[in-house]
C-alpha cells in the first residue's frame, strides 16, 4: 500500500449469487461497513450479469458508497453478437468497473491477449474503468517463466494505449495457482510480481504507472490481508471466494482493524 494510491478491494463473485441473493448481500455488508471504511478503501462488487440491475438500485436508493463492477464485457457498441453484453450496457447501469481478461476467461473461455486489449479499450471508451487481470500458471511460476509471462500480458494489453487513459484503469495481479485453492502467495512475492507489473507500465505509459493501483488476488482470506497490504506494491484485493460472504469479505475490507 502507498501514501498516494487509495486502497481498493473488490470482490468477483464469479458465477455465484441471484439476484436476491445478491441484494442480501450488499445489504448486509452495509451494514457492517461505515464511513471510515470508505474513506480508507474503495469498495467495489462485482456480481453476475444478471444481479448488476438490483444491487445497482439498492446501492443507489440506500445510498451505499460501493461501486458496481461487471465481470466482462464485449467490445463491440452493438451487433449480432448472442449472448455477449456491451460496454454502453453497463454503463447505462452506473456501472464504474469492469474485469477484463480474468484468467479463468483467459484458460475456460478463449479470452485471447488481443481481445483483452479491445475490451480494456472498449470498457474506457464507454467512460468506465478495466480491472486488468494478468498472472502465470503453476508450471510457469516453477520454470521461472512468471516475470516473462505477466510482464507480456500486460504489454499486450497496454501496448499503445494513452498516458490519460492508462491512468483510469487497475490491474490485477492473481497468480492462477493462488486462485480458489487457499494457497496465497507470499507478501514478499504479491510485492515482487506487483512491482513488475508497475515497471512494465511505466515502459508503456511513463509516469501514470505511479498512480495506478495494482492489486493482488488468489486465496485473499480475512487472516491474509493485512500482510499482503503492508507491501508498498500491493494496492489491494481481488477477492473470490471470500467475497462471497459478506462478514468475512466486511472484515478484508478493515483489515486495517486487525493489525
Ligand atoms: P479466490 O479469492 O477465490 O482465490 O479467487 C480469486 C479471483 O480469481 C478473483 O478474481
Amino acid at each position: 500500500m502507498s501514501a498516494t494510491r487509495k486502497p481498493m478491494i473488490a470482490g468477483n463473485w464469479k458465477m455465484h449469487h441471484t439476484h436476491l441473493e445478491a441484494i442480501q448481500v450488499v445489504q448486509k455488508l452495509s451494514y457492517r461497513l461505515d464511513g471510515d471504511d470508505y474513506e480508507a478503501v474503495e469498495v467495489v462488487v462485482c456480481p453476475a450479469f444478471t444481479a448488476l440491475r438490483s444491487v445497482q438500485t439498492t446501492i443507489d436508493s440506500d445510498r451505499i458508497p460501493i461501486a458496481l463492477g461487471a465481470q466482462n464485457v464485449y467490445p463491440e457498441p452493438q451487433g449480432a453478437f448472442t449472448g455477449e453484453v456491451s460496454p454502453g450496457m453497463l454503463a447505462k447501469l452506473n456501472v464504474s468497473y469492469v474485469i477484463v481478461g480474468h484468467s479463468e476467461r483467459r484458460e475456460i473461455l478463449g479470452d485471447t491477449d488481443d481481445l483483452v486489449a479491445r475490451k480494456l479499450r472498449a470498457v474506457l471508451g464507454a467512460g468506465m474503468r478495466p480491472i486488468v487481470c494478468c498472472g502465470e500458471t503453476l508450471d510457469e511460476r516453477e520454470s521461472g517463466a512468471a516475470e516473462e509471462k505477466v510482464a507480456g500480458q500486460i504489454r499486450a494489453a497496454y501496448h499503445g494505449l494513452k498516458a490519460a487513459d492508462a491512468e483510469q484503469t487497475v490491474v490485477a495481479y492473481e497468480p492462477i495457482w493462488a486462485i480458489g485453492t487457499g494457497r496465497n502467495a507470499t507478501p514478499d512475492d504479491a510485492n515482487t510480481m506487483c512491482g513488475l507489473v508497475r515497471a512494465t507500465l511505466r515502459e508503456i505509459v511513463g509516469s501514470v504507472a505511479e498512480g495506478i493501483r495494482v492489486l493482488y488476488g488468489g486465496s485473499v482470506k480475512p487472516g491474509n490481508i493485512a500482510e499482503l497490504m503492508a507491501e508498498p506494491e500491493v494496492d489491494g484485493g481481488l477477492v473470490g471466494g471470500a467475497s462471497l460472504d459478506p462478514d468475512d469479505f466486511a472484515r478484508i475490507v478493515q483489515y486495517r482493524r486487525s493489525k
